[in-house]
């Protein structure tokens, strides 16, 4: 019994009536009972529940969330023992691995279709420069043809956009002094900030903080993180940039004085295409969220109603990257 106490696996043991006659602590943990509580669990129901997959989420007496899976052996003398294992870093995988899938696949459409519209587009601003070379030089209808380059021009832009988040890049890993990425990216939203009257407030450690990543990739991250905490503050408002050097990794957090991200939005603001703004593509964030990634790093937030907190969070060296 004192080495099934010290399984890392929970053991339970029940009678051929399915009664629990003994478990271990750790089943107990993931069961979030005490020894008393027992009596009211009896095994063929908790394994029948979904006999499929014999996998269940649990919550342990902490309120995390995990995901346990049962398995359960008939024993020789009647009744039976069933193992619990906690699977939740298994399940958390598969779920990431889903979202990469997806977003590989979105990849895919918006190249093509991307590709598709770059060349009529081309066509129709050559056409349009040659107009513009034949009307006079004070024809008054060289304004439109003006306005037709330009949006010709602005829809470019996005279709760049788009090829970017398709294009399965290859990092070019260099090590790179975080504070000067940081301050590019700053400069780059420096005029939005200014006309949503946004006041910006970096803080760095006093120590150079040194990284190896793909510094064009990582600015390309902050800037759509600051662009978002912008928005997010129509009516001015405070952006706070933290850089914290924590050993092996690095933090930076970006927290904005903003209207918040409702509840129920927030499980969707990194699938692509995902906007509430009129004028949102949605892709800011999924790519984001991709690029952090292939850094083997991760994103994630908190918000209420006095604003949102984006954090990311890298490693110094990330694995794998040459
Ligand atoms: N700092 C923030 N404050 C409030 N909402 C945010 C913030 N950052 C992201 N969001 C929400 O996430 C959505 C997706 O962001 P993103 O992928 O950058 O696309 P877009 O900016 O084009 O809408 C936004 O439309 C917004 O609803
Ligand atoms: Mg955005």
């Amino acid at each position: 019994m004192e080495i099934l106490e010290a399984l890392p696996t929970g053991v339970m043991l029940a009678d051929s009536s399915g009664s629990v006659v003994y478990a271990n602590g750790t089943a107990l943990g993931y069961l979030g009972i005490d020894e008393k509580g027992l009596e009211d669990i009896n095994v063929d129901g908790l394994t029948e529940r979904d006999s499929a997959r014999k996998e269940t989420l649990m919550r342990t007496r902490g309120n995390d969330r995990i995901t346990i899976r049962l398995s359960q052996a008939p024993l020789a003398g009647g009744g039976s023992v069933v193992f619990l294992t906690d699977i939740s870093e298994i399940h958390q995988l598969q779920k990431e691995i889903l979202k990469m899938d997806k977003l590989a696949s979105v990849g895919e459409l918006t190249s093509g279709i991307a590709h598709e519209i770059r060349n009529p587009l081309a066509g129709i601003k050559t056409t349009a420069q040659a107009l513009n070379e034949e009307l006079p030089p004070n024809d008054h209808r060289k304004a439109y043809v003006s306005r037709i380059i330009m949006e010709i021009d602005r829809l470019n832009k996005l279709l760049l956009t788009f090829f970017d988040f398709a294009r399965p890049r290859e990092l070019s890993i260099h090590s790179c002094d975080l504070k000067k990425i940081i301050e590019n990216a700053v400069y780059m939203i420096k005029d939005s900030a200014r006309e949503s009257r946004v006041q910006v407030i970096e803080f760095y450690p006093p120590k150079k903080v040194q990284l190896r990543a793909d510094p064009s990739l990582m600015q390309q991250v902050l800037m759509n993180i600051f662009l978002n905490a912008i928005q997010a503050m129509d009516s001015g408002g405070r952006m706070e940039i933290h850089l914290n050097d924590r050993d092996d990794h690095v933090e930076i957090t970006v927290a904005d004085t903003g209207k918040g991200i409702p509840e129920n939005v927030r499980g969707r603001i990194f699938d692509p295409f995902f906007t509430t703004k009129p004028k949102g593509i949605g892709l800011g964030l999924s790519i984001s969220y991709r690029i952090v990634k292939m850094h083997s790093g991760i994103i994630t937030f908190v918000s209420g109603p006095g604003g949102t907190t984006f954090v990311v969070t890298l490693p110094k060296d990330p694995v794998g990257a040459g």
